[in-house]
């Protein structure tokens, strides 16, 4: 997920990817499931943070390839999104947002309601997360459903962006420096950068950890220090900037603070045990409560408890792409934790 959003193995050096994830296997599967109830039993200290963001990019990247076995023209998005959501549970993680399936002109955060009718066509964005204690892997890609030219220039551009990016990327780089390459890179496609979207830092339990990575150079001085990193650049046919859209269905806990509505104080509660700061989606709770739990939503909205996010559509309706993977800034190098 982006700034303005809520935002295998693993490769090290600058932007060497050393090692190919197989596609999941039963026994592949099983390995991470074991490492992520081994991991869980340990106590809490760098190292273990550490292990715990690779796993969650391991599976991260074994997701991915699960997604596009799965993601043809024609089927709902509903059911990508619930094939894609267990994935990430069967193999130890939890989704640390709901997976956005945004098709062309909508940039970012569109998840299938609980009774969504859409099919996959187009230019499809997945972008998804996983996260094992809060810890997240962030990655995404996109798909053109539609055999377009247009759709892969945009892919290809939003691809070598990306690359670009993570092969500059190390501790102490200036964020307008990353942002400038992401940009020349798109501007080389003939198509534009989207500059109000961004990269971004993350902490525990918080995707957005305060550091944005822009897709353009914008001139700011902000160094990257030692720590974990989205790169998500967008390319768009379009003006480069996105507007908010309809409302998503996908919100986030801003203040626990007490309501009377006893649906609502339970949803509430609900939320906080099991999302803490991390996004969720009103299809996520009515499998919980049922539709009821629209109702104690919008209650929440109204007394805000949460705060709901909006689609980001093209600000001229044109098509856009995205690309993201997720990096570890260390001392003495990267590690790239979603390898595929
Ligand atoms: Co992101």
């Amino acid at each position: 997920m982006t700034e303005k959003q809520y935002g295998g193995a693993t490769g090290r050096g600058t932007g060497e990817m050393s090692v190919k994830a197989k596609p999941i296997s039963a026994e592949n599967s099983l390995s991470l499931k074991k490492k992520a109830k081994e991991i869980s039993k340990k106590k809490k200290s760098p190292d273990t943070d550490k292990e715990k963001i690779i796993l969650a990019g391991e599976i991260a990247s074994q997701v991915k390839v699960f997604a596009k076995t799965i993601i043809k023209p024609g089927v709902p998005l509903l059911e990508i999104a619930e094939k894609i959501e267990s994935m990430i549970i069967e193999l130890g993680g939890k989704p640390a947002f709901p997976i956005n399936l945004s098709i062309d002109n909508i940039a970012a955060h569109y998840t299938p309601s609980h009774d969504d009718q859409t099919i996959a066509e187009g230019l499809l964005k997945v972008d998804f997360g996983v996260h094992i204690d809060g810890w997240a892997a962030d990655n995404a890609f996109s798909i053109d459903l539609s055999n377009s030219e247009e759709n892969k220039e945009l892919i290809q551009a939003t691809e070598e962006a990306l690359e670009n990016a993570i092969k500059m990327l190390k501790k102490n780089i200036m964020t307008s420096e990353i942002g400038g390459t992401i940009q020349k890179t798109i501007e080389s496609y003939d198509v534009e950068p989207v500059m109000n979207l961004t990269g971004h830092s993350m902490d525990q339990y918080e995707l957005h950890g305060g550091i944005a990575i822009p897709n353009i150079d914008d001139n700011r001085s902000i160094e990257l220090g030692v720590g974990l990193y989205a790169i998500e650049p967008f390319a768009t046919t379009g003006s480069g900037r996105v507007k908010d859209g309809k409302p998503s269905g996908i919100y986030e806990l801003v203040d626990n603070k007490n309501i009377r509505s006893p649906i609502a104080r339970e949803i509430l509660e609900f939320i906080e045990d099991e999302y803490e700061t991390l996004p969720f989606c009103s299809r996520w709770l009515i499998k919980k409560f049922g539709t009821k739990a629209l109702f104690g939503l919008k209650q929440l909205e109204e007394n805000g408890n949460i705060n709901q996010f909006s689609q980001l559509v093209e600000s001229k309706g044109s098509k856009v792409s995205q690309s993201e993977k997720t990096i570890l800034i260390e001392e003495n190098g990267n590690i790239i934790v979603t390898t595929l």
